[in-house]
């Protein structure tokens, strides 16, 4: 099968890449894709670069050039409840567009013209990621995902994003993947270590604990692939 594990930032797809260490490098539309041989399978490794238009270019093309079946998505968020902490997992169960906006038409914000507020993630893979957690005795938090072109830095606009949306964790690229997967029939599951609380601090914070929290989600991401692969739970 062919699999994609997919970050928006160098830092998020280093960890794979290092662990991989043999790969065929293809550059295409301004981004760079990294192809892995593993176990008769392929994996395609690539970063977007930041934002919901990165995201969805680089999934559409893992889709649509290098046929990927499943999309794997691994990087860090802003913690937006108070339970959770720097390094944290959260798994989406499903995902919303927090700065999508036709209010002023009667629509819920978030809500995507014919489509919905929320984009489910895969069930079977979430199943796999608890799975694989409870063997390793990781904790993994499912929550809902919001996504948005802004990094956000401010409490009040945090607890709006919760409040509209009962998200737990927020970031720039899940809802644009998650969209993309639905719309071209793919199979999607979004991983995120917390890197920040998306408040006052959250940019200092951000830059500190980029590479570690990324770690963490790149190492689970590649404890879940034989699973994947297998499609069952051993
Ligand atoms: N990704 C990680 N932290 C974030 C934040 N505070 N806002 C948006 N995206 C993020």
């Amino acid at each position: 099968m062919k699999l994609a594990i997919m970050g928006a930032m160098p830092e998020e797809i280093e960890p794979l890449l290092k662990y991989y260490k043999n790969y065929e490098t293809i550059e295409y539309a301004k981004n760079k894709y990294y192809l892995v041989s593993y176990r008769d399978n392929e994996i395609v490794i690539a970063y977007s670069k930041i934002g919901k238009v990165n995201a969805t270019i680089t999934a559409a093309t893992m889709i649509e050039k290098f046929a990927c079946e499943k999309l794997l998505f691994s990087g860090v968020a802003g913690a937006i409840g108070n339970d959770l902490k720097i390094g944290d997992l959260v798994v989406a169960t499903k995902l919303a567009q927090h700065d999508l906006d036709i209010s002023a038409f009667g629509h819920p914000y978030g809500y995507v013209p014919e489509g919905s507020v929320y984009e489910e993630a895969d069930k079977n893979l979430i199943s796999i990621a608890k799975f694989v957690a409870s063997k390793k005795n990781i904790p993994l938090k499912e929550t809902i995902v919001a996504t948005g072109d802004q990094f956000i830095c401010d409490v009040a606009k945090k607890e709006w994003i919760e409040k509209t949306f009962h998200a737990g964790a927020l970031e720039m690229e899940g809802a644009a993947v998650a969209l993309t997967c639905s719309a071209l029939n793919v199979p999607f599951f979004i991983l995120r270590s917390i890197s920040d609380a998306a408040d006052m601090d959250a940019s200092f914070n951000f830059d500190e604990f980029l590479a570690s929290s990324a770690k963490i989600s790149a190492d689970f991401i590649i404890s879940m692939i034989d699973k994947v692969i297998d499609d069952k739970l051993k």
